[in-house]
């Protein structure tokens, strides 16, 4: 019951004119498919306004990859859900672990940014995961259940499911050093089993968990296999067409399309 949703992260990369150049990539190579899988691109703020013209009626869906939790307001730089919305962006990653490691964000001012998202229609793409650290501690279970109840333990559970996770452990993120998709499966079964203890079930069953962390074409396929991962948070890789389709098609094939 849970279509695959897969990700690009595009990061701090592709301003406008590159940006437009390979969402038109993807427009062409993902029309008239059998859209067996979700798929959506998360440009910079810059670039939103071409990628949304772009994609639209596409069904390739534009996210963001921040926002400030308030409306408006003196706060110099910064980007509300407001404004999101009347880009025409229909999601907004919260909490990317580099935003919580390099930008000071906290698990209060991530729940904040997700009650802005709610405020807003934006769809909220929650990025949890634990650092190398945390796991050589065997504290990953505990860092991730604590992000969740932060972020998502307040909400109603009529909101839950319209929250993507993303399963992002750090020590994954850039380096090449994928998760196995054992260890992200085991993950992935935890934070669902966390979305079965708060709330009735069928949010556990609807709420969709992204792999993210050196997901490539030729790890997608297996990594989404795996009876939890119902999609990918995809960074490097999906800055290149060829190879986030691959990915794409990677999702197609562990849903038996
Ligand atoms: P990589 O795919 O480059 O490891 O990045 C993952 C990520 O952070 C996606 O949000």
């Amino acid at each position: 019951m849970r279509r695959k949703f897969v990700v690009g992260n595009w990061k701090m990369h592709k301003g406008p004119q590159e940006a437009d150049a390979l969402a038109e990539a993807l427009k062409k190579a993902l029309a008239g498919r059998d859209a067996t899988v979700d798929v959506g691109v998360a440009p910079p703020f810059v670039s939103l306004p071409a990628v949304v013209s772009r994609l639209k009626h596409t069904g390739i869906v534009v996210a963001a990859q921040n926002l400030h939790a308030e409306q408006q307001g003196a706060y110099t730089g910064e980007v509300s859900s407001e404004m999101l919305r009347q880009v025409g962006v229909a999601y907004c990653l919260v909490g990317h672990s580099e935003r919580r490691q390099l930008f000071g964000e906290t698990d209060a001012s991530v729940a904040r940014k997700v009650g802005a998202c709610f405020r807003s229609g934006l769809l909220p793409i929650l990025c949890v995961g634990e650092t190398l650290a945390e796991r050589e501690a065997g504290q990953e279970a505990a860092v991730v259940t604590r992000q969740l109840d932060a972020a998502l333990g307040a909400l109603g559970a009529d909101q839950v499911p319209s929250v993507t996770i993303a399963y992002e452990p750090v020590w994954a993120i850039g380096t090449g050093k994928t998760a196995t998709p054992l260890q992200a499966q085991d993950m992935h079964a935890t934070i669902r089993g966390w979305l079965e203890a708060k709330f009735p079930a069928f949010v556990a069953k609807s709420t969709r968990i992204q792999y993210g962390g050196s997901v490539k074409g030729n790890n997608a396929a297996e990594l989404m296999r795996m009876p939890d991962i119902d999609g990918a948070l995809v960074g490097g890789a999906s800055l290149n067409a060829e190879e986030f389709l691959a990915i794409i098609a990677g999702a197609a094939t562990a849903s038996g399309g």
